[in-house]
């Protein structure tokens, strides 16, 4: 049974494949490397470590020149405009020395504050990393470089880094908004209004432009390890931006090899395959957006404990549906109180379900995605006046 609505979908993959050849590489030359600054540290001497860096630096920069970018990031110590090195001090001043009043969130890598850098009157955010549970600072450095050079409007900015002494600080731009977590899957009662189902098809559309740059543009490609909606950022228009890609790989369980990992956790967004093998693929990073598409139109979390035992896991629970189209607006969020376009949430639907294919081969590429969500994400002035019949027919 076809539940996609292949006809739109290969139509606008035309389209895609043409704009996606206009794309520019995100940096265009190595010669935009300006560095200045020097780290403050001597244990950051470490970082002259070529091999190292030549393997982990080597985003795509206009061309396959990662050994040259690996030079000049020894040579010079930071890369251009990206990078920037705070002292500990800076850091602490800008948090009120971390304070809890400032804490946005704790997850598995350290604590996260807000705070405010006077000396260009920012508002970041700051990860201090957990001290023991951190690899080597070699890797930690050239990961940062790394994530310095990788730059797209859907992925959290790294403004930064702090290594002094033992401290291993990272600085972000501040996202607004918080997480998708808090804005779509929080049911306390002080909880944030209801996101509306266009604000909804924008963060899936965001979440997949900034996994389609990961993939394509990265070289060689980032994998994110580490999916779920407390790393997808809202900033201040709910603009969704990825945040923590990369910094998987330097957590405890990393290995050199970005490819095959250990599988950290059995979480609800891990494809089959790599839960089976730990074979990481681009296919298994589409597998897990339609993880996080389907609490998207759902509001349902992956994994919900507290749910009847049939229900706990957000994808058995909706594959027998996926069968069924009577049964799509039952999986649309109740909070959304029917609020939707109904051939929009069929057409949303469809997209999860393939995202969701057991087969990894038979799963759409992240662009293919990108290109349905732009047409998902518009408003569209049909939708108010549509009968389930001309969505059933139009599907
Ligand atoms: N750049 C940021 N801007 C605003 N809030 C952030 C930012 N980064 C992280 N946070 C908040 O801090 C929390 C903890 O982040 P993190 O340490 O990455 O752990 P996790 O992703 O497991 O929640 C996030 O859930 C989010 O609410
Ligand atoms: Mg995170």
């Amino acid at each position: 049974m076809c539940i996609l609505s292949c006809r739109r979908i290969n139509t606008i993959s035309c389209d895609h494949t043409m704009r996606k050849s206009s794309l520019k590489p995100s940096k265009s030359s190595v010669h935009e490397i300006k560095g200045t600054k020097k780290f403050d540290d001597d244990d950051t001497n470490a970082i002259s470590s070529s091999s190292m860096i030549s393997r982990s630096v080597s985003m795509s920069v206009g061309g396959n020149k990662p050994r040259m970018v690996a030079e000049d990031v020894i040579r010079h110590g930071n890369m251009g405009s990206s990078a920037e090195v705070y002292t500990f001090r800076e850091l602490a001043s800008a948090t009120e020395n971390f304070s809890l009043k400032l804490l946005l969130g704790e997850g598995g890598f350290g604590r996260v504050y807000k705070g405010y850098l006077k000396t260009t009157n920012q508002v970041v955010a700051v990860k201090q990393l957990d001290r023991n549970g951190i690899q080597g600072n070699r890797e930690f450095l050239a990961e940062v470089l790394t994530l310095s050079m990788v730059q797209h409007p859907n992925l959290v900015k790294l403004l930064g880094y702090c290594a002094d002494g033992r401290q291993r600080i990272l600085v972000y731009e501040y996202m607004e908004n918080g997480s998708l977590e808090d804005n779509l899957l929080d049911s306390s009662p002080g909880r944030k209004p209801p996101l509306d189902w266009y604000t909804r098809m924008n963060i899936a559309k965001g979440v997949a432009q900034g996994l389609e740059y990961l993939h394509d543009k990265a070289n060689p490609p980032v994998m994110y390890r580490d999916f779920k909606p407390s790393n997808i950022l809202l900033d201040e228009k709910f603009n969704a931006k990825l945040s923590d890609f990369g910094l998987s790989k330097l957590g405890p369980t990393g290995g050199e090899d970005h490819v095959t990992t250990m599988v950290i956790q059995t979480n609800g967004y891990c494809a089959p395959e790599y839960e089976q093998t730990g074979q990481l693929t681009t296919r298994s990073d589409v597998y897990s957006f339609g993880v996080v598409f389907l609490e998207i139109i759902t509001g349902r979390r992956a994994i919900d404990n507290s749910r009847p035992p049939e229900e706990e896991n957000l994808v058995a629970w909706a594959k027998p549906l996926f069968k069924d189209r009577k049964m799509f607006k039952s999986m649309a969020d109740p909070v959304l109180e029917g609020n939707y376009p109904v051939k929009g949430l069929y057409q949303a639907i469809a997209v999860a379900a393939m995202c969701l294919q057991e087969e990894a081969s038979t799963r759409p590429l992240i662009g293919d995605v990108v290109t349905a969500l732009e047409y998902l994400s518009i408003r569209n002035n049909e939708d108010a006046s549509e009968t389930d019949d001309q969505a059933a027919q139009d599907e």
